[in-house]
C-alpha cells in the first residue's frame, strides 16, 4: 500500500460520559496513523470553542488535511463538532451533521429506519414528570434509557416485580426518557464500511445485559466473530444494517446494534436498537475486530477511514 503522508488532527476525549472510551481509542488511532507515516496531532477537546479552533488552525504543523473524529457521545457524535468542522471547511471522518444528530437521538433514528421497513422495538418517549404521574406504558420487562447517550450509560432493564423510580434513581440524562419493550434473546452487531456490511458478531456475556463494564473490561464478554447463527438471519442482519446506513445518510464506518429473538419466526426475529455513527476503537471494540477478521489491520482500517472523509459542503 503506498501512502501519501497527510497532516491529521485526531479529536479525542471530549466532555461526554464516554470520555475515557474516546481517550483509549483515540490514543491507539494516533499511534496507528503515525506508524503509517502521517503527521499527527492529538487534540483533547474541551468545552472551549476558541481553544479548539486555535488547536486546529494554529498548530505548528499547519491546517490539517483531514480531522479524525475519535470522540463519542454528546458534543462529539451528535452533529455539534461536525458543525464546527463544516464551518472550518476541513474534511472529517465518519458521518456529517444531520446523520450524526439523527443517529445520536435514538427515537429519531428508529423513526427513520422504521420508515424503511427496519423492525425496531416498540417504544415511547416520555418526560420524567409524565412517568412519575402516569407510570410506565409497558408491563415489565421493559427498558428505560436516555434518548441520546451511548456505551449503555443510563440504560436500565426493568424486570418483573422490580420497581424502577426515575426520581429516586437520580436520572441525570435530561427531561426525556425512552421506554422500550424488552426484546429477549441474543445480542448481535453489524459493522459497516462505506455502506457495506462487514459481518455479524454475536456478543455473549453472563451479566444482566451488555452494560458499560461488560463493554470495556476485558474478560466480561466474548465475541463470536462471525456469529454462529442461521444463514438467513445473518443475511437479514446485514441487509438491515445496509438499509439503516443508507436511510440515515451515514458515511465512513458505522455499526448497528441488534437483538435476535430466536423464539420468533426467522424473518421477524431481528430488532434494530441503534446506529453507532462513531463506533468504538478500543482494543475490545467490534468494528476493528470485524475488519481484522476480513484481513484488514487496525492501521489499514484507520487509513481507509482518513481516505474516505466526509467532505464539508
Ligand atoms: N429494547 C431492548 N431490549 C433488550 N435489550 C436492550 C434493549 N435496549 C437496550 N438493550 C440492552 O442495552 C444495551 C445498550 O442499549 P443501546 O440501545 O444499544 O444503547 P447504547 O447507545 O448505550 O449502546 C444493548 O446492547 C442491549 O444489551
Ligand atoms: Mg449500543
Amino acid at each position: 500500500m503506498t501512502i501519501t503522508p497527510k497532516k491529521i488532527a485526531v479529536l479525542l476525549g471530549g466532555w461526554s460520559a464516554e470520555r475515557e472510551v474516546s481517550l483509549t481509542g483515540g490514543a491507539l488511532i494516533v499511534e496507528a496513523l503515525k506508524s503509517l507515516g502521517h503527521q499527527v496531532t492529538a487534540i483533547d477537546v474541551q468545552r472551549d470553542l476558541v481553544g479548539l479552533l486555535q488547536s486546529i488552525l494554529q498548530h505548528p504543523m499547519g491546517k490539517p488535511d483531514v480531522i479524525f473524529n475519535a470522540l463519542h457521545g454528546r458534543g462529539g457524535e451528535d452533529g455539534c463538532i461536525q458543525g464546527v468542522l463544516e464551518f472550518l471547511g476541513i474534511p472529517y471522518t465518519h458521518s456529517g451533521v444531520l446523520c450524526s444528530a439523527m443517529c445520536m437521538d435514538k427515537p429519531t433514528a428508529k423513526k427513520i429506519v422504521s420508515a424503511y421497513g427496519v423492525r425496531c422495538p416498540e417504544g415511547k418517549v416520555m418526560t420524567r414528570d409524565e412517568i412519575l404521574k402516569n407510570g410506565f406504558p409497558f408491563e415489565a420487562p421493559f427498558v428505560v434509557k436516555p434518548t441520546n447517550e451511548g456505551s449503555s450509560v443510563g440504560v436500565h432493564i426493568v424486570r418483573k416485580g422490580e420497581n424502577f423510580d426515575v426520581a429516586r434513581e437520580g436520572w441525570v440524562y435530561g427531561h426525556d426518557v425512552l421506554v422500550e419493550r424488552y426484546i429477549p434473546g441474543r445480542e448481535l452487531t453489524v459493522g459497516l464500511i462505506g455502506g457495506k456490511a462487514m459481518m455479524v458478531t454475536e456478543i455473549k456475556f453472563t451479566s444482566d445485559f451488555y452494560d458499560y463494564t461488560v463493554k470495556y473490561t476485558a474478560g466480561h464478554a466474548t465475541h463470536d466473530c462471525p456469529a454462529h447463527i442461521p444463514l438467513a438471519v445473518e443475511k437479514e442482519a446485514m441487509r438491515m444494517a445496509e438499509v439503516a446506513y443508507a436511510a440515515l445518510g451515514c458515511s465512513g464506518v458505522a455499526r448497528i446494534d441488534l437483538r435476535f429473538d430466536e423464539s420468533r419466526p426467522e424473518a421477524e426475529s431481528l430488532y434494530f436498537l441503534e446506529m453507532n455513527n462513531q463506533p468504538g476503537f478500543t482494543p475490545l471494540s467490534l468494528v476493528p475486530e470485524q475488519a481484522a477478521a476480513q484481513g484488514m489491520s487496525y492501521a489499514q482500517l484507520c487509513q481507509w477511514i482518513i481516505e474516505h472523509p466526509h467532505q464539508p459542503d
